[in-house]
């Protein structure tokens, strides 16, 4: 048979993905540069903030946050004296002022807000403390352990009025900006599937942290650590393992969910504009690769349906036990946008034919030849007037980076302006990792969000 290709059909299948053509990236200019550590800021514009937690996160939270400008660490709390001397190792101030119990600096009146990066059992505790306090207060992702506590900690910021902002930092990032900016503008046409994806394939990404060498009970408050969790006594053998790899275990933590899905929750939301909880999830998984004792699986997929998705389904997959990039790809009529650590892609389509149908394979030669002749007329663009291929790739800082949600933050302390990530968009994203949980517990049974009881039912 007569192959049969217009120039525009030929252009396209020459050019690679999708019939698109790359064009080189183009590095992204962030809308909202954060001013230099040496930037002057009068005494009386300065931000005092206390750290709760100075662990993993907690840490690079404490770097992150000493170089923003008009940003001053006045104190830090753990429950670990090795932490103490972390603090004052990273604000590079020897007497900054430490203590085991974060009341202390919730009682301090030159104290406007709190950093908190604590295990999940305890968000909800600082948070309702902090805000009751009269302090502002960045709570790490996932905003809670249940979804019991989310809803006291909805009231607590409705209550006090206090600024609180979840850690999921890629909600203030450059790319995810764009990203929210280009969907809204229809670059993708009417939204059809979202999926998000994350993957690693080694035993510090599991979670298999090594404890700190010597925590004892006469370094570490053991039993305030575990406490509204467990009450166990002290082990010297698991202790130290709880402490370290607390994402293992349910008592503590929320799986994977809570520690990775979270992020391509919050993220997915913010770039599609949404602040909701899913209506229903499904989600399958297992301790596959990972079978250490732990009671979280390591491998989760979660398929949602969301209001305002309008029918797309949303389909987010972790794997502890295979290494594969974050990317998210939102799928649609016009094309697929892809968003990664560092940039994004936008692969465009028309959504129509680019050649007569092949169904027309199975016509008599006169009558397709006359319905080829009949299409070429009504199709084939003017020259020069043809819809555009061309892939966009932009490519800019990670999304990972948590300078510039720690900048949203105190900017918001300071200017008192809401900000995005409140208690109800962390609730939210958070009910989205609970649901996954609740599901793959009941064994992949469908979930939903029952709002009036505030409870996740099957
Ligand atoms: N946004 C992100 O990308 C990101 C990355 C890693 C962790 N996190 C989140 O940060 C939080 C902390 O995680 P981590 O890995 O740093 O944990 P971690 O165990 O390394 O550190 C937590 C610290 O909190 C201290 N702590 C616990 N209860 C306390 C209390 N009542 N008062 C004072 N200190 C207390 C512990 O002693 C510990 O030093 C978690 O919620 C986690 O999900 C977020």
């Amino acid at each position: 048979m007569k192959k049969d290709f217009s120039r525009r059909q030929f252009l396209q299948r020459s050019a690679g993905f999708a019939g698109a053509a790359a064009i080189s990236p183009i590095f992204l200019k962030d809308p909202n540069p954060i001013p230099p550590r040496t930037m002057y800021v009068p005494p009386s514009d300065r931000v005092r903030f206390a750290m709760i937690g100075v662990g993993m996160q907690g840490s690079g939270l404490l770097a992150g946050a000493v170089t923003l400008p008009g940003v001053d660490c006045v104190g830090a709390a753990d429950l670990w004296d090795g932490r103490h001397t972390l603090a004052k190792e990273i604000t590079g101030n020897p007497n900054l002022f430490t203590t085991r119990k974060y009341k202390e600096l919730l009682d301090r009146k030159d104290i406007d807000c709190i950093v908190a990066a604590v295990p999940d059992h305890w968000h909800k505790r600082v948070v309702v403390d902090a805000t009751a306090a009269g302090k502002d207060i960045y709570c790490e992702k996932p905003m809670s352990h249940t979804a019991a506590e989310g809803v006291a900690m909805v009231e607590a910021q409705k209550k006090t009025g206090r600024i609180v902002q979840i850690g999921s930092q890629r909600v203030s990032s450059a790319v995810c900006a764009k990203a929210k900016e280009m969907i809204a503008a229809g670059a993708i046409g009417k939204v059809t599937l979202i999926e998000g994806t994350l993957g690693r394939n080694d035993p510090t990404g599991a979670w298999e942290y090594p404890p700190p060498p010597g925590l004892s009970l006469q370094n570490f408050d053991w039993d305030t650590w575990q406490s509204g969790a467990t009450n166990r006594p002290w082990d010297a053998d698991m202790s130290p393992k709880w402490f370290a790899r607390w994402r293992c275990w349910k008592e503590y933590g929320t799986g994977v969910a809570g520690d990775l899905l979270v992020h391509l929750v919050s993220g997915m939301n913010f770039m599609m504009g949404w602040n909701e909880p899913p209506k229903k999830v499904m989600a399958l998984g297992g301790i596959i690769r990972f079978p250490d004792g732990r009671n979280m699986p390591d491998v989760h997929a979660a398929l949602y349906e969301y209001a305002s998705a309008a029918g797309a389904p949303v389909y987010l997959r972790l794997n502890l036990g295979c290494e594969n990039p974050e990317i998210y790809r939102f799928q649609g009529s016009k094309g697929i946008l892809e968003v990664t650590e560092f940039g994004l892609a936008h692969y465009p389509q028309t959504g129509e034919d680019s050649a007569p149908s092949y169904y027309t394979s199975g016509y008599p030669q006169a009558m397709r030849e006359a319905y080829f002749k009949e299409w070429h007329k009504e199709h084939d663009p003017e020259i020069t007037k043809e819809p555009s291929t061309e892939i966009l790739t932009l490519k800019t800082w990670d999304f990972d980076d948590m300078r510039p949600h720690l900048w949203t933050f105190f900017s918001s302390v300071k200017s008192r302006k809401p900000l995005t990530e409140d208690a109800v968009f962390g609730h939210n994203a958070a009910l989205a990792c609970h649901m996954a949980n609740e599901s793959y517990f009941r064994g992949g049974v469908p979930v939903t969000w029952d709002a009036a009881t505030s409870t996740i039912k099957s």
